[in-house]
């Protein structure tokens, strides 16, 4: 069966990384829900993709009853991070992130900051011992990257290889080039 996956775009500079992942998840023909806070100003449709907005308290995952296979805030703010560490849930993305939390699916959030805060890093501390995954936006380069796109792959593809889906965007480490 195709996972469901939810993905939140918030404001944080690095919008490629959540297009390129939303676009290989719609590849590897997951379901996708998209929320976007109103900072990430986006909006598309496709078959597979379901958008939802900051207050669309009827979506589906709103309710534990309807919980995805997993949730990716990718870009991530700080702020959307420190809400979601305390729980806020006062938009779609923060309430979507509670229930994925409480149902004990995946979270993975991509915060796209730098330097981090003291306050940063213990919420980040915080989520992590709460089982969240932190997967910052923070590509290597021991694959000689050539192109922007391939920094972005980089990325992505950490967090796909997270959610389980496979994918081609780069080659595994140890691989033959
Ligand atoms: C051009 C621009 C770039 C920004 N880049 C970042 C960033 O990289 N990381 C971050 O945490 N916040 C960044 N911000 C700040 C957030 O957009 C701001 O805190 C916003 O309130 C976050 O709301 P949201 O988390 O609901 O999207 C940026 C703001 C602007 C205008």
């Amino acid at each position: 069966m195709k996972p469901t996956i939810t993905v939140a775009l918030t404001g944080a500079s690095g919008m490629p990384y959540g297009f390129r992942l939303v676009e290989t998840l719609i590849r590897a023909e997951a379901q996708v829900y998209l929320l976007y806070s109103q900072a990430a100003h986006v909006v598309a449709k496709q078959g597979q993709l379901r958008v939802f907005g900051r207050e669309d308290w009827f979506a589906p995952v709103a309710s534990g009853s309807n919980p995805p296979d997993a949730m990716v805030i990718c870009p991530c703010t700080v702020g959307t991070l420190a809400a979601v560490a305390t729980g806020l849930s006062d938009s779609l993305i923060e309430r979507a992130a509670d229930v994925t939390l409480k149902e004990g699916r995946k979270l993975i959030l991509v915060p796209r900051e730098t330097p981090f805060s003291a306050l940063h890093l213990e919420n980040m501390l915080k989520l992590a011992r709460a089982g969240v995954v932190i997967l910052p936006a923070n590509p290597g380069f021991y694959h000689h990257p050539k192109r922007i796109e391939d920094l972005v792959d980089f990325v992505v593809a950490r967090v796909l290889d997270h959610l389980g889906i496979r994918h081609d965007l780069m080659r595994r480490w140890g691989e033959e080039r």
